[in-house]
């Protein structure tokens, strides 16, 4: 039988990236491969991601350019799905701008991939179905996973807070939990079956799985315990988490059990209780730097990152440096800093005092220089300090490992190095913002 193959490319975030884990395990199962040539490629997907007007318009691009390619091979099958095409109106709007895109769905009739790839492939006819709304969480969709050693595991889908500038809540719907007992089959399969060593729990708001199950017991901090009880050496990330809802339970169960990184992405958005009114974020900078206090004096060596935006509708030079000052106080290990994008739809949308494009990138290199400075000192505190590392690659002779909060590390040469377990590493010299460790 001649072999098929797909292209799945996939932009955004890690729900994205999982999401395409299950296209590509739907794929796998009808027996095509995966490839990197979109010339060989059967099926090319566009798992697509609309949070910045950037994003959109690159994948349009993307999209634009296999005109010529579907013009060549009429029988290719593209197909066009995620949080872009789950906005409204979209879909519609690829069918008049790409005729030649085959298949266009949304977020909530994803797992339903596999029925309209055979529907093209039987009727020859274009498949365009968005549903406007979430409906039930499928379970047991099949998943080939390319990450390595980590897994990702959604544990609940959706937003419920309607922050004023995201689009997310329009295109992922409401909060919706997966079972306890779903999660903790999946993870103890990953570990205990499959090999996995960290699991990254996913949601848009980790803190309120839960909420939508009348079950008291149902929460977050309780499913991170259960989680931990599973026999193996492996460890549990999770993301995102939003401050208003991650709560001193939470912070206890984190420091408490070895098995959960010490590492915590708390997106604050901005530093003036003004504009975090604004967005809708429901909690004041005091509030935010009330709960680092409390996770800095639980876990003394905890990495933290966020998300920033700057350029948010109204924000003044003294809005933007109380964020600066915010970054300073907090020292991250990491952030991701985004310019402040109108979203179609969005209450902020239709704000005054949008901020001008000169000011934004001005803000926004400000941020990324006191990020590197940070980062460059937490780095090099890390000298003579024992971390554990995962090793997960080889590179140039050297095995290279993973500090929890994602820092690279080679390490010198030692007999008892394996892929894929845990050390304790003593880091020794930096080289231009590179660890160099020794397994002890
Ligand atoms: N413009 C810029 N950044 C945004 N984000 C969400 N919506 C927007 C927007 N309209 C950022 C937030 C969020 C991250 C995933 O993306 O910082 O935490
Ligand atoms: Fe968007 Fe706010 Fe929901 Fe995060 S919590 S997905 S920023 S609406």
């Amino acid at each position: 039988m001649e072999e098929k193959y797909y292209l799945i490319n996939t932009y955004g975030c890690q729900m994205n990236i999982h999401e395409s884990e299950k296209l590509a395990g739907m794929l796998e199962n009808l027996g095509y491969k995966a490839t990197e040539d979109s010339k060989i490629a059967n099926v090319i997907i566009f798992n697509t991601c609309c949070i910045r007007e950037s994003a959109e318009q690159k994948i349009y691009g993307n999209i634009g350019d296999l005109k010529g390619l579907k013009k060549q091979r009429p029988d290719l099958v593209i197909a066009v799905c995620g949080c872009m095409s789950q906005q409204k109106g979209v879909a519609d709007n690829i069918k008049k701008k790409f005729p030649f895109v085959d298949i266009v769905f949304g977020t909530h009739n994803l797992t339903n991939f596999e029925q309209y790839l055979q529907q093209k492939l039987s009727t020859k006819k274009s498949v365009y179905e968005v549903w406007e709304s979430e409906h039930e969480i499928v379970e047991n969709t099949p998943v080939y996973r390319t990450s390595n050693f980590n897994a990702w595991v959604n544990i609940m889908y959706g937003c419920n807070n309607f922050c004023t500038y995201c689009i997310v809540p329009y295109v992922r719907g409401r909060e919706r939990s997966r079972s306890m007992q779903n999660i903790i089959a999946e993870v103890t399969d990953l570990v205990q079956n499959q090999g996995y060593k960290t699991v990254t729990l996913l949601g848009q708001n980790v803190n309120s799985y839960g909420n939508d199950i009348d079950d008291e017991n149902v929460n977050f901090a309780n499913l991170l315990t259960e989680l931990c009880k599973i026999k193996g050496d492996f460890r549990i990330k999770f993301l995102t988490s939003h401050p208003k809802d991650l709560t001193d339970k939470v912070i206890e169960v984190i420091a408490r059990e070895p098995k959960i990184a010490k590492t915590i992405h708390l997106p604050v958005q901005s530093g003036s209780t003004k504009i975090l009114t604004a967005m809708n974020r429901r909690y004041t900078v005091e509030h935010y730097k009330g709960v680092i206090d409390r996770i800095k004096k639980a876990i003394p060596d905890v990495n933290l990152t966020t998300d920033i935006i700057v350029g948010f509708p109204g924000e003044t030079e003294e809005d933007f440096m109380q964020t600066y000052e915010l970054i300073e106080y907090v020292r991250y290990t990491s952030l991701f800093a985004f310019m402040y994008s109108k979203r179609r739809g969005t209450i902020a949308e239709k704000m005054d005092n949008q901020v001008d494009i000169k000011t934004k990138h001005e803000r926004i290199s400000k941020i990324l220089d006191l990020e590197r400075a940070i980062s460059k000192e937490i780095t090099l505190a890390m000298q003579g300090k024992t971390v554990e590392v995962l090793v997960s690659e080889q590179k140039d002779g050297y095995y290279i490992g993973k500090t929890d909060c994602g820092k690279t590390v080679q390490l010198m040469p030692d007999e008892k190095i394996k892929m894929g377990e845990f050390y304790m590493v003593k880091i020794g010299q930096i080289k231009s913002n590179k660890l160099i460790g020794q397994v002890l």
